[in-house]
């Protein structure tokens, strides 16, 4: 073997480790993993569904226990809040006194892109205990049905098979180009005051502005004030919006979720019938996201009946929900050629070409590890080999020169944001393990 070749397994089996102690030094009662010590010191929802599979890699029973841990936050009404906060830290802004909301345990008041289901067919499909695989999918199963049933019925009241949004932290991708418009409408004349800390941990060049977490604020404070009641939220919020990420992430969530219902049978088959009526509804109405002048997927705007205008990442996640039709994806694929000539890492999570771009800028630029993988994901289902591979190696470069930041700059691979981070290192762990 070469030297050249021996450098670069070890450098491998070196990064291996650090990706599982990354998990390990994040993980919290035994039971969950924060996202990175300083910046986010509770459980995530997606965050979690994503790391319990890079925990499968090397402890499947701690796998599990991250899903029920994060389900022990469920609501009566079936929400899996966005954060649930198990233990007090006082470190982070906005904690349990802006959002006073949960139940069993303390949380806050919205939800995140449902990759759950996703997350544990993945953990009954590479787990090697299938005893300990039926006994948990058994009593996850029922909860997570319960969750997709609050997206259809409380996010989609009308049964258009689009789901609605009411915050930008719901969908995960929290200042994205997309919401700018919509946050223009929020009304920020009743905003309590406030103090960030996550400027004061990381440059604030790299971190959402003000001006946005003014208007982040804000609609807390009216979903507070509404006693987090989904119905009137619906009726009276000007922030509203079908996220492409979040249908798509649901819509694959729910084949998957399929899939696990008709191989277990939790039930007398009323759930798995439900399950086929939503994806049906879905795969009708994901036409409504397609922009026949720019040829992507976008964002709608629910208040206006607009599309939104800005092309993103999420634009790709239709793959992982494999409800691309073969003339679309061809046009995405485009997309992914004509953005590269103009950046060194796929995929940014801004048209590059966008006069908004802002490499270093948190969802407004930056390149990350999650997305990388659902997008690389769904392309090996369409077919498209190239591409997918592509997306791999940039993620698999950007994390050996640069570690498991929590993004990365599309142009020059700096890693950016939390360092250590757990759903990077889970990635790294997921692909390794293929
Ligand atoms: C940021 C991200 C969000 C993530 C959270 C914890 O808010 O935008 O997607 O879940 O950090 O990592």
């Amino acid at each position: 073997m070469s030297q050249q070749l021996e450098d670069m397994k070890s450098d491998t089996a070196a990064l291996h480790e650090k990706a599982k102690q990354t998990l390990i030094q994040n993980s919290r009662m035994n039971a969950y993993t924060i996202p990175s010590k300083n910046l986010y010191p509770f459980q995530w929802n997606w965050d979690s569904c994503f790391t319990a599979m890079g925990w499968l890699q090397f402890d499947e029973e701690r796998a599990w226990k991250e899903m029920e841990t994060l389900f022990s936050g469920q609501w009566k009404n079936g929400m899996v809040p966005h954060i649930i906060f198990h233990e007090m830290v006082d470190s982070y802004f906005p904690g349990t006194a802006v959002w006073r909301a949960g139940e069993k345990v303390d949380s806050s008041g919205i939800s995140q892109p449902p990759v759950a289901a996703t997350s544990v067919r993945y953990l009954c499909d590479k787990a090697q205990d299938k005893e300990m695989v039926k006994a948990k999918v058994m009593a996850l199963l029922p909860q997570i049905f319960e969750s997709h049933q609050w997206w259809h019925n409380d996010r989609d009241p009308e049964h258009k098979g689009l789901v609605a949004t009411f915050h930008p932290w719901e969908t995960g991708r929290d200042n994205s180009a997309e919401w700018d418009e919509a946050l223009e409408n929020v009304c920020t004349a009743r905003l309590e005051e406030y103090r960030r800390l996550d400027v004061t941990l990381i440059d604030p060049e790299h971190r959402p502005s003000n001006y946005e977490y003014d208007r982040y604020l804000s609609l807390v404070q009216l979903f507070r004030d509404h006693d987090y009641d989904q119905k009137k939220i619906h009726d009276i919020t000007v922030f509203k919006i079908a996220d492409v990420g979040i249908n798509s992430i649901l819509l694959r969530a729910n084949r998957d979720l399929l899939v696990m219902l008709e191989e277990f049978k939790p039930d007398d088959g009323w759930m798995a019938e439900t399950v086929k009526g939503w994806i049906e509804r879905q795969e009708k109405a994901f036409s409504r996201l397609w922009n026949e002048e720019t040829k992507a997927f976008h964002c709608l705007d629910l208040v206006s009946g607009e599309l939104i205008k800005e092309v993103t990442s999420a634009a790709f996640l239709p793959f992982f929900a494999a409800v691309v039709s073969k003339e679309q994806g061809k046009h995405l694929v485009a997309h992914l050629d004509k953005w590269s000539e103009v950046i060194e890492y796929a995929v940014p999570s801004l048209d590059p070409y966008d006069e908004k771009l802002d490499e270093k800028r948190y969802w407004r630029g930056p390149v990350w590890a999650i997305v990388n993988y659902m997008i690389a994901d769904g392309l090996q289902l369409f077919g498209e080999q190239e591409w997918s591979e592509r997306i791999r190696n940039d993620t698999g470069k950007l994390m050996q020169q640069h570690g498991f930041a929590e993004y990365y700059d599309p142009k020059t691979g700096e890693g950016l944001g939390g360092i250590d981070f757990s759903w990077t290192a889970a990635i790294w762990l997921i692909w390794a393990g293929l």
